[in-house]
C-alpha cells in the first residue's frame, strides 16, 4: 500500500502546469466510440481513473492505442459486446457514461449498477429517467441497468436535480436519437459543455450546453474528430488553495481563468491576492488568512469537488468559518482526520464550523476519498513535522504526478511503500 510521507513547514513557490480535466475526458473517452472512425483525444490526464476507462473500452472490443501520456486514437468499428464487465465499474463510477454512448449507437448497453461511494449515496434515477423518454426500456437484472430501445426518439426532460452525470449521459444518448431533445434544469459545469463541444466536433448538433436549457437534434452517424480536452479546474483550484494554505505563492498554467471565478473569489475573500493571465493564474498568500463562509452549489456556484481544500485552508485561517456542503451527504470524512492534525472543526449535518487555529502538527491520516485525499496532502504540507497519508489510491485517481508536481514548487513529499523508506524520509529530512 503506498503512502505519503511529508515534511511540512515550506511555503510552496513556483509555477506548476496543469493536465486535461479528468471528468470531461471520462465522458469524452465514452462518446469516443459512437463513431466507427478513428478519434484522436489530447491533453488526457495520466490518472488511474482515466487508465482503468480505457480498459473498460478495450474490454467491449474497441481499439485503443495510447500515443503518449497524453493522446490516446479510439476506434469503435470492433466493438462487439455492449456489456460492461463491473471490475470496471467498480473502480469507477464514470464508467456509467457507456451507457449513454452504447445505447445511443447500438441502442442496446449493459452497464453494471454503479455501488456506493464513500462521499454519500449516489442515485443515478435522472439518467435512467432521461434514457426511458428517449424510447429505452430500462430494467435492472442481476445488479445491471439494461437499456433497450427498438427506436429512440427525441424528448422533453426535466432533470429534478441538477446532475452532470445525467445531463452528459443523456445529451451522448440523445445526440443518436432521431428529433429534437430538450434537456431542462441541465447541469453548467465546464465538462458539460467540453462534452458537447466534442460530440458537435464528431458531427452532432447540441446546442445550449453551459446553459440550463440544452437543445439537441438527432444525427444519424458521428464521424472522426481530433480534439484536446479543457484543463482540469479542480486539480488548478488544488494548487490554489496549496498557496493559501502553505503561504506560498504559486502559478497555476495551462488554465481558463474563468472556469476558476468561484475558487478566485474565495481566494481572494480569506486575503489571498489573485492576479489572472490568459491561461494562467497567480496566487499569493502573504499574511495569515481570514475566514469565510461558503456553500458548495453546482456551476457556477462554488465546486464541492474544492470543498475539502477550502476548509483546509480555513482550518488555518483567523476567526470561524462554516462550510456547508449541499451536493452530497457525506463529503466531512476527512473532518476527523484535520483534528488529528490540530483543527478545530465540528460538523453539524451538513456544515462544518471551523473555528480557525495558528498551526497544524504533522499526524498519520487517512484519505477517505479523492479530493478530501488532496485536502489532506495539502494540510501536511502546511502542518508542523511530519504527515503521513495512507490510502493515496484514491489521489492516484484523480491526480497526475501529484507528489512530482509539488516537488517541483519546494515540497518535502515522497511517495513509499514500506517502513524502510519511511524511515530514510525521516533521516534524510531531519
Ligand atoms: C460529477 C463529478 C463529481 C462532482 C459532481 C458534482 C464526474 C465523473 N464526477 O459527479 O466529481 O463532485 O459531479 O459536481 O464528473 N443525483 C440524483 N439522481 C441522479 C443523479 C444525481 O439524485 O440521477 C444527485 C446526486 O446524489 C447529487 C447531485 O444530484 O446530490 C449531483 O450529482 P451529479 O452532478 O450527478 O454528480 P456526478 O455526475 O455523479
Amino acid at each position: 500500500m503506498e503512502q505519503y510521507i511529508i515534511k511540512g513547514g515550506n511555503p510552496l513557490v513556483g509555477e506548476v502546469d496543469i493536465a486535461g480535466a479528468k471528468n470531461a475526458a471520462l465522458a469524452i473517452l465514452a462518446a469516443a466510440i459512437m463513431t466507427d472512425e478513428t478519434i484522436l483525444i489530447e491533453n488526457l490526464p495520466d490518472v488511474r481513473d482515466i487508465n482503468v476507462l480505457l480498459e473498460a473500452i478495450e474490454g467491449i472490443g474497441a481499439i485503443v492505442n495510447r500515443i503518449d501520456r497524453s493522446t490516446v486514437r479510439i476506434n469503435g468499428s470492433t466493438i462487439r459486446d455492449v456489456s460492461v464487465d463491473y471490475e470496471f465499474i467498480k473502480k469507477i463510477r464514470a464508467s456509467y457514461y457507456l451507457l449513454g454512448a452504447l445505447l445511443g449507437k447500438y441502442r442496446h448497453a449493459e452497464v453494471p449498477l454503479p455501488g456506493g461511494c464513500n462521499i454519500g449515496s449516489r442515485p443515478i434515477d435522472q439518467h435512467l429517467k432521461g434514457f426511458k423518454a428517449l424510447g429505452a426500456d430500462v430494467d435492472i437484472l442481476h445488479g445491471a441497468i439494461i437499456a433497450k430501445a427498438d427506436n429512440l426518439h427525441g424528448s422533453h426532460i426535466y432533470l429534478d436535480v441538477v446532475s452532470v452525470g445525467a445531463t452528459i449521459n443523456i445529451m451522448m444518448a440523445a445526440a443518436m436519437a432521431p428529433g429534437r431533445t430538450t434537456i431542462e434544469n441541465a447541469a453548467k459545469e465546464p465538462h458539460v459543455v467540453d462534452v458537447a463541444n466534442f460530440l458537435n466536433s464528431m458531427g452532432a448538433n447540441i446546442k445550449g450546453a453551459g446553459t440550463d436549457v440544452i437543445r439537441i437534434k438527432g444525427v444519424e452517424k458521428l464521424h472522426k474528430t481530433e480534439y484536446s480536452i479543457i484543463p482540469d479546474q479542480i486539480e488548478a483550484g488544488t494548487f490554489m488553495f496549496a498557496a493559501a494554505a502553505t503561504g506560498g505563492d504559486i502559478t497555476v498554467r495551462n488554465v481558463i481563468p474563468k472556469h476558476l471565478e468561484a475558487t478566485t473569489a474565495k481566494l481572494e475573500e480569506i486575503g489571498c491576492e489573485v492576479e489572472e493571465f490568459d491561461d494562467a493564474v497567480r496566487v499569493r498568500a502573504s499574511r495569515r488568512l481570514r475566514r469565510t463562509n461558503v456553500k458548495t452549489l453546482p456551476y457556477p456556484g462554488y465546486p464541492t469537488d474544492m470543498q475539502p481544500q477550502i476548509t483546509v485552508a480555513l482550518a488555518l485561517a483567523k476567526g470561524t468559518s462554516i462550510v456547508t456542503e449541499s451536493i452530497f451527504e457525506n463529503r466531512f470524512k476527512y473532518a476527523d482526520e484535520l483534528t488529528r492534525m490540530g483543527a478545530h472543526i465540528k460538523v453539524e449535518g451538513n456544515s462544518a464550523i471551523i473555528d480557525g487555529v495558528d498551526r497544524l502538527t504533522g499526524a498519520r491520516v487517512s484519505a477517505p476519498d479523492l479530493r478530501a485525499g488532496a485536502a489532506l496532502v495539502i494540510a501536511g504540507l502546511a502542518a508542523e513535522g511530519i504527515t503521513i497519508v495512507d490510502d493515496i489510491v484514491y489521489i492516484q485517481r484523480g491526480y497526475e504526478d501529484f507528489e512530482g508536481k509539488l516537488r517541483s514548487l519546494g515540497a518535502e513529499i515522497e511517495k513509499v511503500s514500506s517502513e524502510k523508506e519511511i524511515r530514510k524520509f525521516r533521516l534524510r529530512v531531519g
